[in-house]
């Protein structure tokens, strides 16, 4: 058998609406970008939308709306996916990482409290002043909203990088709505797809205004096709994505059951394994989204061929690390982690290690200088962290056939490595 990670849930409505497109005349700009961009409007009680080609342009178009610029810092994890960084690069400012809470993997509140009362001494990044807040609700889970605005002055811009989470609730709010714009995206592997796509949702009508504008070459209110009131891009939404996408937001519910019911599966059918943690979710998620379900190695087990110290066990990683002891012991849990994986896919549980740390990438290590041991909570998960098959009609015979392959995969590893003296 083979289990894929993630799969697009396709029905007939979906291919209805986009062969209804194809039959008229409109394929970019027609009625489905309104109506897709309307039911964000409904669902997450906001103010405006606006479709454009991606989560990346619609966290872009964010930061320049907010005037997000150069040399200004915006603060964000670097356990995310790569774009949620990268945007503050794109502007020539720059990302100023927070690392995480090793139980929600999302920022660290006292990790946060340190940055905002130390200011930049702490990082390595030469910004003038830190603009920007990029919340990332990680996995679908949403960030303690309550924690971050209690300790980030009024003048930082909060922008929520919701791309992950859509339908999640914190403390019965919808996520996406926690800052001043938040954004969705639908790559395929996400709740709901476009192929590619994303929106912006805000209460405040300037920034939708200049969103709109800046997603369609800088054109202005009237739209005129050729009168450019500010630079501008393509990062329109085409119409066959629009209408894709409205057809799945007309069953959002539905299949948000769905992957609620894959993750109770999984955490069921896990139940008796000790040797993996699975997703935590906090009281003050009082409606998770599962994106992706992410399993972690537990450290406890890993310590039966590694030698672990308890401090490490404990998450208790202090700043003052050996770099380079911290070096090499993620180095040999992530050998364990690669075996893991390997093994897994071989048995066809196609699996990814989510997240790899952003700032040990191959050019933010160029570009700042950032190496093991600067965000050591976040090099730790992401050396235990694994993603599993996850999406809205995955079987239960496949669930099961991936409960048994990964328990299989951990014998093997107990039984071909020699244990630690
Ligand atoms: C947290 C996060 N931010 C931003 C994005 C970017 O979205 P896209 O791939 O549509 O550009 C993603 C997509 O994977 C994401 O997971």
């Amino acid at each position: 058998m083979f289990v894929p990670l993630s799969k697009p849930y396709i029905t007939n409505d979906e291919k209805k609406y986009v062969n209804n497109v194809l039959d008229s005349n409109y394929l970019a700009l027609g009625p489905y970008l309104k109506k897709f961009e309307e039911s964000f409007i409904e669902f997450t009680k906001s103010k405006y939308c606006v479709g454009v080609n991606s989560g990346t342009s619609a966290l872009q178009l964010i930061l320049k709306a907010t005037g997000f610029t150069k040399n200004n810092g915006m603060i964000v994890t670097p356990f995310t996916f790569i774009s949620s960084s990268n945007v503050a690069i794109y502007e020539n400012g720059h990302p100023v990482f927070v690392d995480i809470d090793p139980y929600t993997y999302n920022i660290s509140i006292e990790e946060l409290k340190k940055l905002i009362k130390n200011g930049n001494k702490i990082t390595k990044v030469p910004y003038n002043e830190i603009k920007s807040f990029m919340g990332v609700d990680i996995f679908g889970q949403p960030i303690d909203w309550d924690e971050v605005y209690k300790i980030l002055p009024n003048n930082i811009d909060i922008i929520e990088d919701s791309c992950e989470a859509l339908g999640s609730e914190y403390k019965g709010k919808k996520t996406g709505t926690f800052g001043i714009a938040g954004t969705f995206a639908f790559y395929p592997n996400k709740q709901i797809t476009t192929g590619e796509g994303g929106v912006i949702i805000t209460n405040n009508e300037e920034i939708s205004k200049l969103c709109r504008s800046m997603a369609n070459q800088g054109r202005g209110d009237s739209m005129e096709w050729l009168e450019h009131v500010r630079i501008g891009y393509n990062y329109r939404l085409d119409e066959m994505s629009a209408a894709m996408g409205y057809a799945q937001m007309k069953k959002i519910n539905e299949i948000l059951l769905l992957r609620e019911k894959v993750a109770d599966n999984y955490h069921n059918l896990f139940k008796d394994e000790s040797r993996i943690i699975l997703p935590k979710i906090e009281k003050y998620t009082t409606k998770m989204s599962w994106f992706v379900y992410v399993i972690r190695l537990d450290l406890n087990w890993i310590s039966k061929f590694i030698k672990i110290p308890n401090w490490v066990k404990e998450f208790k990683v202090s700043e003052k690390i050996d770099k380079e002891e911290w070096k090499k012991l993620i180095y040999k849990i992530k050998e364990i982690h690669k075996l893991f994986l390997k093994k897994l896919n071989e048995k066809g549980v196609q699996s990814k290690n989510y997240f790899s740390p952003v700032h040990l990438q191959p050019f933010y290590k160029e570009l700042y200088g950032y190496e093991y041991g600067d965000y050591p909570i976040t090099e730790l998960i992401s050396s235990l962290t694994v993603a599993i098959p996850f999406y809205s009609n995955i079987s239960i015979q496949e669930q099961e056939y991936v409960v048994l392959k990964i328990k299989e995969v951990l014998e093997e590893i107990e039984n071909e490595i020699s244990y630690k003296a």
